[in-house]
């Protein structure tokens, strides 16, 4: 690795969120303004682990041509995986068993080897652990924080959370008449992982009856009362919002498919599980709507669009400046720039004394406690 920077790469992982065009769009544009050149690594890090899959080449040029338009683009043009860390890769060995190798040695191999001089690495906390890790043995590192569940620590947010947020919101919006009409509980389930922060801003912003996040166990019989409380002065119809995340006090979260080698578990059917129970417990009719991907989904909002091109920037600043192993931040008003060891494997999770979570309950909202 030179002291001076020539060629720089861009890794886009985990689950892709809106705003990630944006980063690719404003590194490429900042970078060439200083003549550097930039590459594209696709899928994650499987470009470099798996070249054989790209027939148009697994690490490919950037120009500035080919991030024309894509600002207002969702997903990723370079493509992610939340598939096979690097740090810890699902091999299957000789006699059949399947070990978690340890494959960042052919990530710095391909590096030295194409002469790329630093990684802007764009993920979330599992990709910025990776990122971590390769600044620990000796890359050049700038990582920028996304993820549409906002639980990334040392940031005011990440990119991709308000547009999550504000889809979210909309479909709340949606709901209210239906519900109404129908006299029923509608149970909207989010996406979030192990934190409620999609959960707890859209079900405000929506009006929401009920909102139910990982921070909070939750009593059913609590959100029952709720409702019927409501039914008693008129307001026939109730929203509920769960967060995938969320869990009864007295039982678990609901997994989908637990974790195996590479693969973290999948959340969801905790929407069910609680339209299930009002309906059992209000005797009234209950409907279960599970955002999922589309939360992932669409143009970014212009927040996200914002911060998407600020982080890029920020992050072809940073390198420019000699910084490596630090994560642009959003430190309102400005971008900072935050150790990384103070990011990897952390979880911003909602606090309990927060005053968005407060708002909710002066707004009279049930959250299940
Ligand atoms: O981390 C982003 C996220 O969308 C989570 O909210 C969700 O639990 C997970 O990814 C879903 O992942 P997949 O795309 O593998 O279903």
């Amino acid at each position: 690795m030179s002291s001076r920077i020539r060629r720089i790469a861009i890794s886009t992982g985990g689950g892709d969120a809106p705003g990630l065009n944006a980063v690719i769009r404003a590194v490429v544009i900042a970078a060439s303004d200083r003549d550097w050149e930039c590459y594209g690594i696709r899928e994650g890090y499987n470009g470099i682990l798996f070249p054989e899959r790209y027939p148009e080449g697994g690490v490919f040029r950037l120009t500035r041509d080919r991030v024309r338009g894509i600002g207002h683009l969702g997903g990723t043009i370079l493509g992610t995986t939340n598939k096979g860390n690097p740090l810890a890769f699902p091999m299957r060995m000789a006699d059949g068993t399947v070990k978690e190798v340890d494959r960042t040695g052919e990530i710095l191999d391909t590096f030295a080897r194409k002469e790329l001089d630093a990684l802007v690495c764009i993920g979330g906390d599992g990709s910025l652990t990776i990122a971590h890790a390769l600044h620990k043995k000796g890359l050049r590192v700038v990582g920028v924080p996304k993820t549409i569940d906002n639980d990334l620590d040392k940031t005011y947010t990440t990119f991709g959370f308000d547009t999550a947020v504000s889809f979210a919101t909309e479909c709340l919006d949606r709901l209210h008449s239906t519900a109404e009409s129908h006299q029923r509980v509608i149970v909207v389930e989010m996406m979030g992982r192990y934190a409620g922060w999609i959960a707890l801003h859209s079900g405000i912003a929506g009006s929401a009856h009920a909102i139910l996040i990982p921070e909070i166990p939750f009593d059913l019989d609590k959100v029952a009362a709720k409702i019927r409380a409501r039914d008693q002065v008129g307001r026939m119809y109730s929203l509920v919002v769960v967060a995938e995340g969320a869990n009864p006090a007295t039982g678990h979260r609901s997994v989908l498919e637990e974790a195996s080698a590479g693969q973290v578990e999948r959340l969801g059917g905790i929407g069910e599980w609680v339209a299930k129970g009002l309906q059992d417990l209000t005797g009234k009719d209950a409907r279960t709507v599970v955002l999922g991907h589309l939360l992932r989904g669409g143009s970014p909002t212009s927040f996200d669009r914002l911060a998407a091109l600020r982080f890029g920037a920020a992050a072809v600043r940073a390198l420019a400046e000699g910084q490596s192993g630090v994560m642009v931040a959003l430190a309102l008003p400005n971008v900072n720039y935050v150790p990384l060891d103070e990011v990897a494997g952390r979880m911003k999770a909602v606090p309990p004394d927060c005053d968005t979570l407060q708002t909710g309950r002066d707004l009279g909202i049930c959250f299940g406690d």
